[in-house]
């Protein structure tokens, strides 16, 4: 038999212990900055309805799916996104959930899509959204909660680090579709009209001013349309703003707000009004964001979020008010290593138990059970190896002690505890009592 491929499958990862400690790492900060907002943990399973996630306006998301047909011919799909399903788990709770609800979760998510860097066909998504809040409070409050993760991991977002022309290492560029919608109104670009715009200019970045042109004109645009809204992809900043739409513009009022709430927590020195911000996912409705990282190689957004009041309501129900973020591993791994903010996380067990040879196994395992039992990770070494090996081994696993048991210790009820890492050998004989 021709040996199989050792290859993971294309886009996705294996990851081998020292690199689940990273992830391990990553997840924890995570999940402590969501509790710390008061945000509870959800999942769905990763296997979802495929409907859930075709949508007409021609999101990329739809065309990236794995789907599939199950032997129950169900068409299925790996979720791209976790945001759909937590529509439907809203849906389905109905009236019973006790609203505004902050939801956070850590869900996988695949996507059909060209690998490169910071982009994978598989990636975990750190998600926290807000659900039946229709304040902009919302907004700044998950804005606040993806600075709080940057400052964890060591990213300079402070705004005492950020004195004298001194840039923070991360920004959040804002944007709304309201403001949008108002110019593509005054075009008579309404409905799905509108949210397929909304796609095409998302590719902007990727596909030059020209291309945009081009997808705009295939969904009904004027290339003098075409022109103006590529125009006022260019506005930055509320001053800038303001000259373009009426003062009353739901999506003028709503980042003036933000503004000023991003104010109370600290945070207003990261927020940019960026207009090219539109984000790819149809279902938006009003904020839009992306985090942007202003160091290192990658040049891709890192994160991001915005509102989508409708998403219930264009999957059946009854419209509730919904914002929330995605925060990928994968370009924040990739940006923290290049910048050495990965902290050193070095294998570690407690204690390692070594019986020299098969007959001390049985005693070996009750001391490792009862160290455990004192909430120690220990792991028991049957290799019977040399004993410089077994040392060398226990340090490089970064065991705090080392307890060894021949015939000898067993026949004298002792086993020898040899304590590692430091500079001087301290061995002391423990009674076999203290542990059986
Ligand atoms: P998204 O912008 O498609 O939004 O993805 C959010 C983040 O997930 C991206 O900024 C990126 O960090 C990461 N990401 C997405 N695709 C890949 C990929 N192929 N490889 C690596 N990382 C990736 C959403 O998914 C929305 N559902 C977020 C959301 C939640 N909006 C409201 N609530």
């Amino acid at each position: 038999m021709s040996q199989i491929d050792l290859q993971p499958v294309k886009g996705t990862r294996d990851l081998y212990p020292e690199d689940m400690r990273v992830r391990t790492w990553l997840f924890a900060h995570w999940r402590d900055v969501a509790r710390s907002f008061g945000f509870e943990e959800y999942d769905a399973c990763v296997l979802e309805h495929a409907e859930l996630f075709i949508r007409k306006a021609g999101d990329e998301i739809t065309g990236q799916l794995y789907d599939f047909r199950d032997k129950g011919d169900r068409h299925l799909a790996l979720r791209p996104e976790l945001t759909p399903s937590l529509a439907r788990m809203v849906m389905a709770k109905g009236a019973a959930l006790a609203l505004p609800a902050r939801w956070f979760s850590l869900p996988q998510c695949f996507r059909y899509e060209e690998t490169q860097r910071g982009r994978k066909r598989e990636h975990y998504q750190w998600n926290m959204d807000i659900v039946g809040l229709g304040s902009v409070a919302a907004e700044a409050e998950l804005i606040a909660a993806q600075v709080e993760f940057c400052r964890r991991v060591g990213l300079t977002v402070a705004a005492s680090d950020c004195v004298g022309g001194v840039e923070p290492e991360v920004i959040w560029k804002v944007s709304s579709r309201q403001v949008l919608g108002h110019f593509l109104d005054g075009m008579g670009i309404t409905g799905d009209r509108f949210a397929q715009v909304c796609v095409c200019i998302d590719k902007r970045d990727k596909i030059g001013d020209a291309g945009t042109t081009a997808e705009l004109a295939k969904v009904g645009t004027t290339p003098e349309q075409a022109a103006a809204i590529l125009r006022l992809l260019d506005v930055r900043g509320l001053d800038q703003l303001a000259l373009h739409v009426p003062a009353d513009n739901a999506g003028l009022v709503a980042l003036r707000e933000l503004h000023e709430l991003a104010a109370s927590f600290g945070i207003d020195h990261l927020i940019r009004i960026d207009l090219s911000v539109i984000r790819g996912l149809s279902y938006y409705t009003g904020t839009v964001w992306e985090v942007f990282a202003q160091v290192g190689s990658i040049r891709r957004a890192v994160a991001g979020g915005g509102r989508y009041d409708k998403l219930c309501e264009q999957l059946g129900g009854t419209a509730i008010p919904m914002v929330g973020f995605g925060f990928g591993d994968v370009v924040i791994c990739e940006l923290l290593a290049e910048l050495g903010r990965l902290p050193a996380l070095p294998k570690k067990v407690d204690d390692i138990v070594f019986p020299m040879s098969a007959l001390e196994f049985p005693v070996a395992n009750r001391i490792a059970a009862a160290l455990r039992r004192q909430g120690r990770q220990v792991a028991v070494d049957y290799s019977g190896r040399r004993f410089k090996h077994v040392i060398e081994r226990a340090e490089t696993d970064g065991a705090a002690r080392l307890f060894i048991l021949g015939s000898n210790e067993v026949r004298d009820g002792i086993v020898v505890e040899r304590t590692l890492g430091g500079t001087e050998r301290q061995e002391r004989k423990l009674p076999l009592t203290d542990f059986i």
